[in-house]
């Protein structure tokens, strides 16, 4: 059993392979929080609990004249609100008569088989009932709410994950301004945050940054989870590296507004909390309603942040992405983006097509400009029907020629967005996002639809349907380029208006289970300008997201590095693109584009037809190398081997198998030196007692490459790359 309750004590434990998770009914029925960390068996760790007598920090009146308990310095599962807990909070609840407390006390519990699900929304799933669910029921009972917590223990990947569900069970209105799911409590050490900020075409950068007092806060009001900030977050202890060190990592199931924050209290104790933004946010509950959070995924490893990411790389990997294509290999792709922009007509297509099948290549994505009147990103947004002028005998006549060629065929959408030049917004409106009044703000040319309304989400599903069935498409790339804004449905009345964001992006996932629903073996790519959403929430419908609208290999050596913290390998979509590059003006060898493209789910986004033969060969080359490589790649473990701009003059990664008999180490040059040192690595997963064969030759042992390292002398050159197979003997 994963999760134990102990009726003497009260104390709930959830054991996963490496980790222990526990929790106390204490006194007063106050669910308190007891320690997360490394593995911890036959202990009751309630003697961590202290009672210091805090000036200003007041005692329940239950507690009597008993000084020292304060719900301000008690570590809890969910922490009150109003009733003498200073600190971050998870509610801010408007109730029936006014008052905003909130006071959340134990009642009982259940324990089951298998994964909870939460109503609309993404949340890890567990096809074999290998993980356990335990619901917790708290009342608050002043007021009568219910609220339950839910906990899920995957045991294999060791995760908790964690969500809340309020319920209206009294008579009256209740306006929810804030619910977050998971409360993260380190009564004890010092702890770091890392994060990952950015901006469009430069997503995910790590800032790592000691926690003072006060509250450290990451968020996103964009209606996207962002470029700006990802809704993830690592605590660590100072001394964490990449092998060594206790880490925590928080990752919430939500593409949407979020907020992650980390308070130091004044007695130095740490707690972390995670969910939607409570920024432009407010819902009503009418008698009888709920709200449920979404989900945050809580890893801990005490071996650092490669033991971290293999945690949740796995869980990801198992537990969220879906279909068919999470484990079948994923076509190699050629989008025409980068290509051709909006210029393109059936020939230009089949003949990029025709040149991509010669290659190998399996799939050709037709990006933006098929539909309506769209020759610029001014207009045509939302009229999802097939330009004749561009492509005369329709979609269907092109995806028979493409799949004529053996390839399949995927094609873009951005189904949330409308153009004012477009039919679909001369004829409704009322259906993109503006406010009464106000002129709306224009971001790309375009507007917002109201994802909200059903009458949306039918028109949307009828037009995309109706396509990939008509058209035979195989894939789509379901875009969205632009934050949101001018926050306002016209068919909610104005005590709802706060609930818009949330309905949104509700309206969102459930056109996106419809057409996974209704097309199984359908692969959708996730979009949002490159990663603006890139999210565990939207790797439930998608399993594979663009990372970047930089496709610059040296960029993207940063960028996918910041990425694989919390995301698996082949979740990443990556291209090799023209040089130089369209972003940048980078000029770099087609072979480093290949080896970073490499570490992702791959594909090109260039006209192949203007590379000389020499390129042609490498893209067959590369092309059989992906293949060869895929199930180690997407199934091995990930080393990071050392972090961009570390001082090093290279980028260095390597994939490991899982019986650690196979590796491909990849390295790119980052800088050129004069008499320069040579460069250095260490391998890192590999079997210390296998011997592995190395391309020159040369067998050395695992522990020699781990501990010892490998020189590499002679310089490739600048952004040159090596890619080397290891082959244990
Ligand atoms: C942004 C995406 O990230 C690009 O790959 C491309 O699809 C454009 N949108 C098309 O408008």
């Amino acid at each position: 059993m994963a999760i134990t309750y102990h009726e003497s004590t009260r104390v709930f434990t959830l054991q996963t392979e490496h980790t222990t998770y526990q929790m106390k009914v204490g006194r007063f029925n106050i669910l308190k929080h007891l320690y997360y960390g490394k593995k911890v068996e036959g202990s009751s760790m309630d003697y961590l609990l202290w009672y210091p007598d805090v000036g200003f920090s007041g005692n329940p009146y239950e507690a009597d004249t008993d000084k020292c308990f304060s719900l301000d310095i008690q570590p809890q599962e969910f922490p009150s609100a109003g009733v003498g807990d200073y600190r971050e909070g998870c509610i801010e609840a408007v109730n029936p008569d006014g008052s905003r407390a909130a006071d959340f006390r134990y009642v009982s519990h259940s324990v089951s088989r298998g994964a909870y699900g939460i109503k609309g929304m993404p949340a890890a799933y567990d096809e074999g009932e290998e993980s356990e669910t335990l619901l917790i029921c708290l009342r608050d009972d002043a007021t009568g709410l219910e609220l339950e917590l839910k906990y899920g223990v995957f045991e294999k990947e060791d995760m908790i994950t964690r969500a809340a569900v309020l319920k209206n069970t009294t008579s009256g209105t209740v306006e929810l301004e804030k619910l977050f799911g998971v409360c993260l409590e380190l009564p004890f050490g010092e702890w770091e945050v890392v994060h990952f900020h950015g901006r469009h075409a430069m997503e995910r950068m790590p800032e790592r940054i000691p926690l003072g007092h006060g509250t450290f806060c990451i968020s996103s009001k964009r209606g996207t989870s962002s470029h700006q900030h990802n809704p993830s977050l690592i605590l660590c202890a100072p001394e964490t590296t990449e092998d060594a060190g206790d880490c925590y990592g928080m990752l919430l199931v939500y593409s949407g507004n979020f907020t992650a924050r980390a308070e130091v209290d004044q007695m130095g104790q740490t707690r972390a909390v995670m969910g939607i933004n409570p920024e432009q946010f407010r819902f009503r509950l009418d008698a009888g309603e709920c709200f449920e959070t979404p989900q945050a995924i809580l890893g801990f490893s005490g071996e650092g942040f490669t033991e971290l990411s293999h945690r949740f790389h796995r869980m990801i990997g198992r537990h969220i992405c879906r279909g068919k294509y999470k484990y079948a290999r994923r076509p190699i792709l050629i989008n025409n983006w980068e290509a051709t922009y909006f210029d393109f007509n059936e020939e230009k297509i089949l003949r990029i097509a025709g040149q991509a099948a010669q290659l190998g290549i399996e799939m050709l994505v037709l990006d933006d400009g098929w539909f309506g009147k769209r020759d610029t990103d001014t207009s045509g947004l939302g009229d999802w029907y097939v330009n004749r002028e561009k492509l005369p005998e329709g979609l269907e006549g092109l995806s028979e020629k493409i799949h004529a060629l053996g390839m399949k065929f995927g094609l873009w959408f951005e189904p949330e967005m409308v153009s004012e030049d477009s039919d679909l917004y001369r004829k409704h409106a009322d259906w993109a996002l503006r406010i009464p009044g106000r002129k709306p703000n224009r971001s790309r040319y375009q507007l917002v639809l109201d994802m909200s309304r059903q009458d949306v989400r039918d028109y949307l599903f009828e037009r995309m349907s109706d396509l990939v069935s008509r058209a035979r498409i195989d894939y789509v790339k379901w875009d969205m380029n632009r934050s949101m804004s001018d926050i306002y449905s016209a068919k909610l009345p104005r005590e709802r208006q706060g609930e818009v964001f949330h309905r949104c992006m509700l309206g969102v996932y459930e056109l996106l289970e419809r057409l996974t629903t209704a097309f199984p073996d359908l692969m959708i790519e996730g979009c949002s300008g490159g990663g603006g959403r890139f999210d565990a929430g939207m790797l439930y419908y998608s399993p594979q997201i663009w990372c970047s609208d930089d496709t610059d290999a040296v960029e993207r050596l940063q960028i996918q590095y910041g990425t694989s913290f919390f995301y698996p390998v082949g979740t990443v979509g990556s291209h090799v693109s023209a040089s130089p590059n369209h972003q940048t003006g980078r000029e770099t060898p087609f072979e480093t584009r290949g080896v970073v493209a490499m570490a992702g789910s791959f594909g090109y986004e260039l006209d192949l037809n203007l590379l000389p033969d020499e390129e042609k060969e490498l893209v067959k080359a590369q092309v059989a190398d992906y293949k060869k490589y895929y199930e180690l790649i997407h199934q091995g473990d990930y080393y990071r081997l050392n972090a961009p701009g570390d001082g090093r003059d290279f980028v260095a990664w390597a994939f490991v198998s899982e019986d650690k008999r196979q590796v491909l180490l990849n390295l790119v040059v980052t800088h050129v030196r004069a008499n320069a040192k040579a460069m250095f690595v260490r391998l890192k997963g590999l079997d210390e007692g296998k011997t592995y064969r190395l391309p020159d030759g040369r067998l050395l042992s695992g522990g020699a490459l781990m501990y010892a390292g490998l020189s590499i002398p002679a310089r490739p050159g600048e952004y040159r790359p090596i890619q080397m197979e290891l082959v244990a003997q």
